[in-house]
């Protein structure tokens, strides 16, 4: 498989939804068909690197967001097909980054939000819940879905596979990937 244009693979979706997961299979797929560099954006390890010391105040959560989508802007527009993969609650600042990049798929990480928190992968929806963790996002905090994804991962009712398998098929059919003759 090649890389005929850059691309960013853009995840949206609450705590728990399995973006990360996703973003892991995704990467794994995309090397075991031969396309060797990929960068990932994880919110997670953002948080403690670029954007340490930001909070989840909606103002810190758009910097981030903003911080996130100038690195994949600059992968982008050089080839390197890239992941981003944080919450982005907010639809405004999701179409800010969209704008930025271009070649840009948003995928929608569609879990429940019941789901979500029977999961509570991190312990932090029942922090959230006790109001030990504040303005935490579907609990206490808004997330604006997205209104037109490119594609939209139900996880609770697909295969991380599936997922992953999804987003391929659809970077081929754009034209973003090529099968292998
Ligand atoms: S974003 O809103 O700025 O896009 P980001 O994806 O970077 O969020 O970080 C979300 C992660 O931070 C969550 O998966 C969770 O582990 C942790 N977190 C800690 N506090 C909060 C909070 N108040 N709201 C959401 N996530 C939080």
């Amino acid at each position: 498989m090649s890389v005929l244009k850059g691309f960013t693979v853009w995840f949206t979706g609450l705590s728990g939804s399995g973006k990360s997961t996703i973003s892991a299979e995704l990467d794994r797929q995309l090397r075991a068909r031969g396309v060797p560099n990929i960068e990932i954006m994880d919110g997670d390890e953002v948080r403690e690197h670029l954007s340490k010391g930001l909070t989840f105040s909606k103002e810190d959560r758009d910097i981030n967001i903003k911080r996130i989508a100038f690195v994949c802007h600059l992968l982008t527009r050089n080839g390197v097909p890239n992941i981003a993969a944080a919450i982005s609650p907010y639809r405004e600042t999701r179409d800010y980054a969209r704008n930025m990049i271009k070649n840009f798929v948003e995928v929608h990480v569609a879990a429940p939000l019941e789901v979500c928190e029977e999961r509570d992968v991190k312990g932090l929806y029942q922090k959230a819940r006790t109001g030990e963790i504040e303005s935490f996002t579907g609990v206490s905090d808004p997330y604006e879905a997205p209104l037109n994804p490119e594609v939209v991962c139900h996880t609770h009712e697909e295969s991380v596979e599936e997922s992953a398998e999804k987003i391929i098929d659809y970077l081929v059919r754009e034209g973003y990937l090529k099968a292998a003759n």
